[in-house]
């Protein structure tokens, strides 16, 4: 079983993270999970990331890699130790940030005219259902389209993830401004609403 476990410091209200190793004790070491620094310590891009698994696969896994990218550079393994063995204060901090964006951006979502926004339990994203619009317009490629072109909106479309209809949007900025693409989203949407 693999496990991509990135998010794992971004649960949000009853949710907890557990790990596949401690919640399926007898898959006995037939498991590999991912994680890294690029959402925890807001470390997009610096390119840090690891598996844990039993010796045997994180050999080959290093063997494999070593020909694939060569290594990871020296200030990206300082930076990401700083990040993990530093205090983490900053972290609750942050997620209690995305909290209240994500409870923000919910509300506003599911209080907009045939959406409906289930409320994400975990990461920094919403997925509203838009399909109402997205119909209207010819699919949700369409709407995200016009969602850019006339609202300076970027989501990306359902279909990317097997739910044409849908959405994702990040709220991982600020509350300006992301209060104010939510505003213009609404203006859009709307406007098509007529
Ligand atoms: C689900 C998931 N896993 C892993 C990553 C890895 O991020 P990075 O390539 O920056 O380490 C991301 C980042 O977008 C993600 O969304």
């Amino acid at each position: 079983v693999l496990t991509d476990d990135i998010y794992y410091r971004l649960v949000y209200g009853d949710a907890a993270f557990e790990s596949v190793a401690a919640v399926a004790p007898e898959l006995d070491g037939r498991w590999v999970m991912i994680n890294g620094v690029s959402k925890t310590y807001a470390m997009t891009g610096w390119r840090v990331g690891w598996l844990v698994s039993t010796p045997a696969v994180t050999k080959a896994a290093a063997n494999l890699q070593s020909h694939l990218t060569s290594n990871v550079n020296n200030v990206s393994q300082r930076a990401a130790l700083a990040g993990l063995t530093g205090p983490q204060d900053r972290v609750e901090a942050m997620r209690e940030a995305f909290d209240w964006r994500r409870r923000m951006m919910v509300k506003t979502l599911d209080g907009l005219a045939n959406v409906e926004c289930p409320e994400p339990l975990g990461a920094f994203y919403a997925f509203p259902d838009l399909s109402w619009y997205a119909f209207k317009v010819g699919g949700d490629i369409a709407l995200t389209n016009l969602l850019l072109d006339r609202a300076g909106v970027a989501v990306v479309p359902g279909e990317a993830f097997g739910a044409p209809g849908c959405a994702r949007l990040s709220y991982a900025l600020g509350d300006a401004q992301l209060e104010e693409g939510l505003e213009r989203m609404a203006k859009a949407l709307g406007e098509l609403a007529g």
